[in-house]
């Protein structure tokens, strides 16, 4: 099968990149750099002594789109391609409205051109309401706080009207939590160089000396240790989600929603001690004030995403320490 990876060198599409070519797909890459390099096909080819066709462009460009169609017989699509920053969204959301949602509306215009009807969505568990019930589950309450946000929850309700109006469609959206870690060889990983947004690029530029000190997001919260919860995820796992979803539309017309976590919440401090002890580094931190739009807790129900399309997570909070360090380490060795 030709699966259309569009943002397929970033972070997440990266490593599902990796876990397509290793599940004998065949990969086609549709990428802007925005928040990317070309040296992550080469990393790609590497891990997996395999070969993917890449084109250098934008899913806005519905010519490039079609000329991608016309090129490759593509069987189904994994969207991972959109702006992803809070905060940025917050400051400038109509960037990320257009580039969000016109993005998609070109994808499935040009897919439906070509009878492609296949595709796994790269949403997030920013479109769940804020609430004291948890673990989340796919059916509790949606709401979004900002734009970015918003143009996830707009994206599930455009694949879902999409569906109504023709159930000839497979679509798998997959609500990621918090994804991190890298590739256990280091090649691929997050993209370090740019100002990070989460915790575990500040953590790591503490790691690489480009930080003196790591703040805290506050400690007063009502948790175990004051500080935030989260459901961090190792990036290999939620890779591996997409082939799990992937298998699953291939042979349902269905539209489905998977939350990808491991349904085990961590603290940031938690976090933070567990990345000292694996790596053998200091992290130095202090404790600041809470940021704005932050809860404090928030994790996953993992399991209808284990029984309905086999999905489980295999990899700990140990391992993503450690593998996200490993990307700094190998990196700093190659630049
Ligand atoms: C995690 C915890 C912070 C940085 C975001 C997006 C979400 C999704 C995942 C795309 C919180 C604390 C962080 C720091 C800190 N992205 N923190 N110091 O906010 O849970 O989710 O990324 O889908 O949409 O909202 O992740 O990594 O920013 O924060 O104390 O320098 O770390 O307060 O408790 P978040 P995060």
């Amino acid at each position: 099968m030709n699966i259309l990876v569009t943002g397929g060198l970033g972070y997440i599409g990266s490593h599902t990149c990796v876990e397509l070519l290793n599940s004998n797909y065949n990969v086609v890459v549709i990428d802007n750099l925005y928040n990317s390099n070309t040296k992550t096909i080469e990393n790609i080819k590497k891990i997996t002594k395999k070969d993917l066709k890449f084109y250098l462009g934008d899913v806005k460009d519905k010519l490039l789109l079609q000329q991608i169609f016309n090129e490759n017989k593509i069987d189904a699509v994994i969207h991972f391609a959109a702006y992803k920053a809070v905060g940025e969204s917050v400051a400038k959301p109509l960037m990320y409205y257009d580039n969000n949602i016109s993005s998609l509306i070109t994808l499935l215009t040009v897919m439906d051109e070509y009878n492609c009807k296949k595709i796994v969505f790269s949403s997030s568990a920013t479109v769940y309401k804020e609430t004291k019930k948890l673990p989340l589950k796919e059916n509790s309450d949606k709401f979004a706080y900002n734009p970015y946000g918003n143009t996830k929850l707009f994206g599930e309700k455009i694949l879902e009207d999409l569906y109504n109006s023709d159930n000839n469609y497979s679509i798998a959206i997959l609500r990621y939590f918090n994804p991190i870690g890298s590739h256990e060889s280091g090649l691929i990983g997050e993209n370090i160089f740019d100002i990070p947004n989460n915790l575990m690029p500040y953590i790591l530029k503490v790691a690489n000396k480009e930080l003196d000190y790591l703040t805290i997001y506050g400690d007063n919260y009502e948790t175990h240790d004051g500080t935030g919860i989260r459901d961090y995820i190792h990036v290999v796992d939620l890779a591996k989600g997409h082939i799990n979803a992937l298998e699953y539309i291939k042979d349902n017309t269905v539209i489905d929603y998977f939350n990808l976590g491991t349904g085990i919440g961590y603290s940031v401090l938690d976090v933070v001690k567990t990345f000292i002890k694996v790596n053998n580094i200091d992290i130095p931190y202090k404790i600041g004030k809470r940021r704005d739009g932050d809860i404090a807790v928030n994790y996953s129900d993992p399991s209808y995403a284990r029984e309905k399309i086999g999905f489980y997570t295999t990899k700990n909070l140990e391992d993503m320490c450690k593998d996200s360090y490993k990307y700094v380490l190998v990196n700093k060795i190659n630049n």
